[in-house]
């Protein structure tokens, strides 16, 4: 197969992680003869310091005509320290998701048989959890009206909901939750908040579509505790922006590290892949990164290419890297920690 994928390095640990995804994908299309055409293009701070923008029009164009866009971190301190900063950083990925209609964020949770032990919740608790939050990326309080007023003392900003919105998202959830164990749970506040009211309206008139997927509603604060407590109780999982953004970076507890869990985000043409972890100031240019969220996003896009093999030799790989000890320092403990352009090398050697 010939694959022309924008490459969207991004700041801070960006480049680095992303450079160990090319590194292992261009081993899988060696191995299983496909074609990999690169299109590097800028975004965040990077970005803005070139051309004074966060998603410049060129880098949408190289997005929007490529098959896919594999992408890494966006942010950068010196926009997170000034409030008053205008043009940021994240705007680009704001940008960039709603021009390219990424209206879903798949952000799978699952375990790795090597650091099951190194995790802080108790292993029977964890062991076997495989469960798929499906954020919704384009709407709510990230994209709501929002302001400032009386002379600035007083801000808000709205979560707002069309139908339509709620819907599309939700077919998703039960498409998925149908191929998987056939439970689909809507996560929201409907207690509480109107867009959450028409969230459960929405997603109850659906069921009937689906009579063999159960589907059961609970309120987001409850989750964020059942979450770590029973997380093998849930399957498949929707839920509003903000609530997907907050319960996903909990989830990444049950795996073991942050810098592990992937994510792709699809919507009607062309779909992103990225891991969930941010640009990580504090490590950029150290080569200390863990590379393998990124790594598996990777495989996550071969996936949606049924290029099930291949998504299957990269997690493999992985896990074999992981049971070796071959791991960055965030997981190394008192082992040797090596670097992430070695995780890399040694992920597509052998491959
Ligand atoms: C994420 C990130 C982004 C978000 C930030 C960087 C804008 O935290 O992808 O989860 O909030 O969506
Ligand atoms: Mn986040």
């Amino acid at each position: 197969m010939k694959l022309n994928i924008a490459l969207l390095a991004g700041d801070g640990i960006g480049p680095e992680v992303i450079d160990q995804a090319v590194k292992v994908s261009n081993a899988v299309a060696a191995k299983y003869h496909h074609e990999i055409n690169w299109k590097p293009a800028l975004t965040g701070a990077a970005a803005i310091d070139a051309v004074g923008e966060p998603y410049p029009d060129e880098t949408h164009a190289i997005c929007a005509n490529s098959d896919a866009v594999l992408f890494g971190a966006i942010g950068h301190p010196r926009f997170d320290n000034d409030p008053s900063a205008t043009v940021r950083p994240e705007q680009g990925l704001l940008k960039m998701r709603q021009k390219l209609g990424l209206f879903a964020n798949v952000r799978p949770t699952f375990t790795f048989p090597s650091l099951i032990e190194k995790s802080p919740l108790k292993k029977e608790r964890i062991e076997g959890t495989d469960l798929i939050i499906l954020r919704e990326l384009t709407g709510g309080i990230y994209f709501g009206e929002r302001n400032r007023k009386d002379d600035g003392n007083t801000a808000f900003d709205t979560m707002t909901y069309e139908r339509f919105e709620i819907e599309r998202l939700a077919r998703k959830g039960f498409e998925m939750a149908k191929k998987r164990s056939k439970k689909l749970c809507c996560v929201d506040k409907a207690n509480v908040l109107e867009s959450s009211r028409l969230w459960r309206e929405t997603v109850q008139a659906m069921e009937k579509e689906y009579p063999e997927v159960a589907v059961s509603y609970e309120f987001v604060d409850a989750v964020a505790m059942r979450l770590v407590q029973w997380p093998k109780a849930y399957d498949v999982m929707i839920t509003a922006n903000l609530f997907g953004d907050i319960l996903t970076d909990e989830a990444s507890v049950i795996s073991g590290s942050m810098g592990l869990m992937p994510s792709s985000s699809v919507g009607s043409e062309v779909s992103l892949y990225e891991p969930i972890h941010g640009s990580y100031p504090q490590a950029a240019g150290k080569d200390i990164a863990n590379p393998l969220a990124t790594v598996l996003s990777a495989a996550m896009l071969f996936e949606d290419f049924n290029l099930n093999e291949e998504a299957a030799a990269i997690r493999a790989v992985v896990n074999k890297s992981l049971a070796e000890g071959i791991v960055t320092e965030d997981l190394a403990e008192d082992a040797k920690a090596y670097k992430t352009s070695e995780v890399g090398d040694w992920l597509a050697a052998n491959l």
